[in-house]
């Protein structure tokens, strides 16, 4: 699985700093990776990676303050996203980037019918359809059944996956050319996982979107995505084609990630945590920032930082040993 084409996403040595406590605090600390049209890139790391911030990042929607773009360039389709204006931003965020987050429940507005808002998404962004026919294609297009009874549900009326499937109905009535889906599934049982996954997959290739999946479950990310990138600590740490990233992890973390999958088969298949936690980033630690926790640490990764080796335009990885690991 391969998606070649312009890139319709470019970020250069991002940096997303907060200010507030004592220190500030590196959320994105050079960050750099890009998205072609129509590729589905899989960001994963754990909870409190900056995973969110940097998607959160594409359409400048970062609180600011306490938020600060301290660094580094974002262009969408050619355009530089940290310097347009308001009004350019605006059809940035209405037309061109959607974003669907964990919690279908408490994004939807529960006095208001389904079809109610999925009108109303429809509405803002294409003033000119038909709204109760597109709400009913939409319905249609991500699988919620009997759609006319449907219009008149509640969001409490309707079960969790339904619920995102209203979500993801919203974020692609727009037609955007990026859909970005933070922990789609984390909220969901998972047979229902498997089946959202499916259905972003089914809509990225039939709209032909291009998709930012994150996720802190790589068992997703293989079906699903392109390529993928691996954050830690507010940096990529490593980055490559989904398969082969997979197939032969060679960043210690992404390894310990790997090893975290839960698996559904087999008995033996017992969630293997990774020892310790991700660093606070108001107190990164010197050297590579994921030594405390690395079980192949040398003396030299707790004074140094590994610098990103590329191997080629696709894959990289930030480690001094990952050949003697491989
Ligand atoms: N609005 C905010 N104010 C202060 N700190 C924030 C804010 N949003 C995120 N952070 C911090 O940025 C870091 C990265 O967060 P986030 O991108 O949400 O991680 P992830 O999505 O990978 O779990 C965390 O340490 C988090 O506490
Ligand atoms: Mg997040």
């Amino acid at each position: 699985m391969s998606a070649s084409g312009s890139k319709l996403v470019t970020v250069e040595n991002l940096q997303v700093q907060f200010f507030g406590g004592t220190n500030p605090v590196r959320a994105v600390d050079g960050v750099s990776f890009d998205i072609a049209e129509g590729e589905t890139v899989a960001l994963v790391g754990e909870s409190g990676c900056g995973k969110s911030v940097t998607a959160m990042s594409l359409a400048r929607l970062v609180p600011q303050p306490p938020g600060c773009y301290a660094g580094g360039r974002i262009l969408f389709g050619g355009q530089d996203v940290l310097a347009m204006d308001e009004a350019t931003l605006r059809k940035l965020r209405g037309r061109d980037i959607s974003y669907v987050f964990q919690e279908p429940g408490s994004a939807l507005n529960p006095v208001f019918t389904i079809g109610w808002q999925i009108m109303e998404a429809i509405c803002i962004h294409r003033p000119d359809a038909d709204a109760r026919a597109e709400a009913l294609e939409m319905m249609r297009l991500v699988g919620i059944p009997e759609p006319e009874q449907r219009l008149k549900s509640y969001p409490h009326e309707l079960s969790g996956g339904q619920q995102q499937r209203v979500m993801i109905a919203m974020a692609i009535a727009c037609r955007p050319k990026l859909l970005v889906a933070d922990e789609p599934t984390t909220a969901l049982d998972v047979t229902i996982q498997a089946q959202i996954l499916d259905l972003l997959r089914d809509l990225q290739k039939r709209l032909g979107m291009a998709m930012l999946l994150i996720t802190h479950n790589l068992g997703l990310v293989a079906e699903t995505a392109h390529r993928m990138f691996v954050m830690y600590a507010g940096r990529i740490v490593e980055s490559g084609a989904a398969p082969e990233v997979l197939a032969q992890p060679r960043h210690p973390y992404t390894r310990a990630l790997l090893e975290a999958v839960p698996r559904l088969e087999g008995t033996e298949g017992r969630l293997k945590a990774i020892e310790g936690t991700v660093p606070n980033p108001a107190e990164l630690p010197p050297g590579c920032k994921f030594h405390p926790r690395c079980i192949f640490a040398g003396e030299r990764c707790r004074v140094e930082e590994p610098v990103w080796e590329a191997q080629s335009p696709e894959c990289g990885v930030r480690c001094f040993f990952w050949k003697e690991l491989a």
